[in-house]
């Protein structure tokens, strides 16, 4: 487990970024900030053991620490796969490097913008947090070229903190958030804090935007299968033709 999250106790932190001391504190920090995170892992594990095809590859864009990385090797019964990690974080990518050692599956870790990144012959990709940090022109390239370098039947699972375009709605989710995370044990000012680090740095969309972009990213179908307060997971399709 790592060190317990203080960060925004003692600064500000602006902007946010995924430097040496997040790092130190990444693991406690998504677990008590993200609702349904632990969830959305193990159905990474899940959903891996159902999609992952025989010789294929496995992608984590956004790998951070290792977490949703690991949680596809666990769930992957099929021989000759490799598992493709890829952060633009050496902090991270560090860190990660050392959990990620006993794998039942071979991981190849890059660091690099997953913007870079040639995806090629892959049955399961996994965005778990990390679309939203990505310019939201951008994202459409992205998926797009997530797409294309998809086997068909395979799956992205793309989980992301979201908006709401009805004010009310939106107003309700971020207080059940920041209550949830008050929960968790942060105070008012750490919150607050974290708000502010975030702004312009986490940019979300509503869901509806997504699955709408999933689609004209070459997506045949989409599907939200988690949702919690304002933070989602949505499972999208490459048919078999
Ligand atoms: C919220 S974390 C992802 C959490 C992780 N997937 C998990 O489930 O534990 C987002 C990660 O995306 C990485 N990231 C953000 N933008 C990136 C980019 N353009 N290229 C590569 N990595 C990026 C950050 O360094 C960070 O480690």
């Amino acid at each position: 487990m790592s060190k317990k999250d203080t960060l925004f106790t003692a600064k500000d932190g602006l902007p946010f970024a995924f430097d040496a001391d997040v790092s130190k504190v990444f693991e406690d920090m998504i677990q008590r900030s993200v609702p349904g995170y632990g969830l959305t892992l193990q159905m990474i594990t899940m959903i891996a053991g159902l999609y992952t095809q025989d010789k294929s590859k496995l992608y984590d864009l956004g790998c951070s620490l290792g977490a949703s990385t690991l949680a596809l090797a666990h769930g992957v019964k099929v021989e000759g796969c490799e598992i493709i990690g890829v952060d633009n974080s050496q902090a991270m990518l560090e860190k990660c490097a050392n959990n990620v050692s006993q794998s039942p599956v071979p991981i190849l870790l890059k660091q690099d913008d997953i913007q870079n990144i040639n995806i090629k012959d892959a049955s399961v990709v996994v965005l778990n947090f990390t679309l939203q940090f990505i310019a939201k022109e951008e994202r459409l390239a992205l998926l797009q070229r997530i797409y294309a370098g998809m086997r068909q039947g395979g799956v992205l699972i793309l989980s992301e903190k979201v908006s709401f375009s009805d004010e009310f709605e939106q107003d309700k989710h971020i207080i059940l958030h920041e209550s949830f995370k008050k929960s968790q044990g942060y105070s008012e000012l750490e919150v607050s804090r974290k708000r502010q680090s975030l702004e312009n740095v986490l940019i979300p969309e509503s869901i509806s935007a997504h699955h709408a972009r999933l689609q004209a990213s070459g997506f045949e179908q989409s599907q939200t299968w988690f949702q919690c307060f304002n933070f989602v997971s949505i499972l999208a399709y490459k048919l078999e033709k």
